[in-house]
């Protein structure tokens, strides 16, 4: 089974591919977020998670889902991060969280995609991203050959900064960065709620036809990029930046 999760299209992206090409049946842990209730997964094939990167580890809002969902079946746990540069030490966390869940780890690898951060950093042109996921091409299909063999992945050695990055500074991250008040909503808004159903956190409700966030963010930046009319703004951060979804 692969089961992904997406703010932008990347990893929905790359989780199709290795679904076609594996055959597992695809399952999007986004759904299962927004319906709130607690997860029974049975699946006879080995699991297959498809994530972005965020902070160098797995989205904390997946992990959290992982650890309180119930799986049966096969016990076999993959991990694919789609990521703009590198995923750090995750694997560390992901061995100690498949202990913890009783899979068996058969390991972490990365697909470099199109930066999507864009409350933090520059995202690529269109055709600069166009370019980058074709490069992806040749990594995912290995990538799912190996998973279709019933191999282990490839994982990438480690190194001190890694360590940290995983480790003090995806903790750091958290508590400094990822909240949503700066989230902002200008006279371009026509009120269609897009952007309350692309909340895989439910963080957004409208009042008087604009959207208003709570406290529940993730940074998966759906919101922003999904707006129809871009009147959505991360302070100045975003401002003048083109919004990103995978183009492919
Ligand atoms: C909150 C946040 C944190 C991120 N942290 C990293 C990171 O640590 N390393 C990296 O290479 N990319 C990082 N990125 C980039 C995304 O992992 C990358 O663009 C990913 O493919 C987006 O996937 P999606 O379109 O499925 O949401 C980050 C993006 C966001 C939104
Ligand atoms: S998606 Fe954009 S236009 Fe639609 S309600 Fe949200 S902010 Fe307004
Ligand atoms: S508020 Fe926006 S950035 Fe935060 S989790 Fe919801 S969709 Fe993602």
């Amino acid at each position: 089974m692969i089961l992904y999760f997406s703010g932008t299209g990347n990893s929905e992206y790359v989780a199709k591919i290795i679904a076609d090409k594996t055959g597992f049946f695809l399952y999007s842990i986004k759904d299962s977020i927004k319906k709130q209730e607690k997860a029974k997964i049975h699946s006879g094939d080995p699991l297959v998670f498809v994530v972005p990167t965020y902070a160098w580890r797995i989205p904390k809002v997946v992990e959290e889902w992982i650890r309180s969902t119930d799986f049966t079946g096969n016990k076999k746990a993959y991990f694919i991060m789609t990521c703009g540069d590198d995923n750090g030490n995750a694997g560390k966390y992901l061995e100690q969280l498949c202990k913890d869940k009783q899979f068996v780890y058969m390991g972490c690898d990365s697909v470099v995609m199109p930066e999507n951060y864009i409350a933090m950093f520059n995202i690529p042109s269109e055709e600069e991203s166009i370019q980058i996921v074709i490069h992806a091409a040749p990594v995912i299909s290995q990538i799912a050959k190996e998973i279709k063999e019933g191999g282990y992945l490839h994982e990438k050695k480690v190194g001190i900064t890694d360590h940290l990055k995983s480790g003090i500074i995806n903790t750091g991250f958290y508590l400094l960065f990822v909240h949503a008040r700066k989230f902002l909503v200008t006279d371009s808004c026509i009120g269609c709620g897009i952007c309350v159903d692309a909340c895989p956190l439910d963080n957004i409700y409208l009042e008087d036809e604009k959207p208003i966030w709570a406290n529940n963010c993730t940074h998966c930046m759906a919101c922003i990029c999904d707006c129809p009319t871009q009147a959505i703004e991360y302070g100045s951060a975003s401002k003048g930046k083109r919004r990103y979804h995978c183009p492919l």
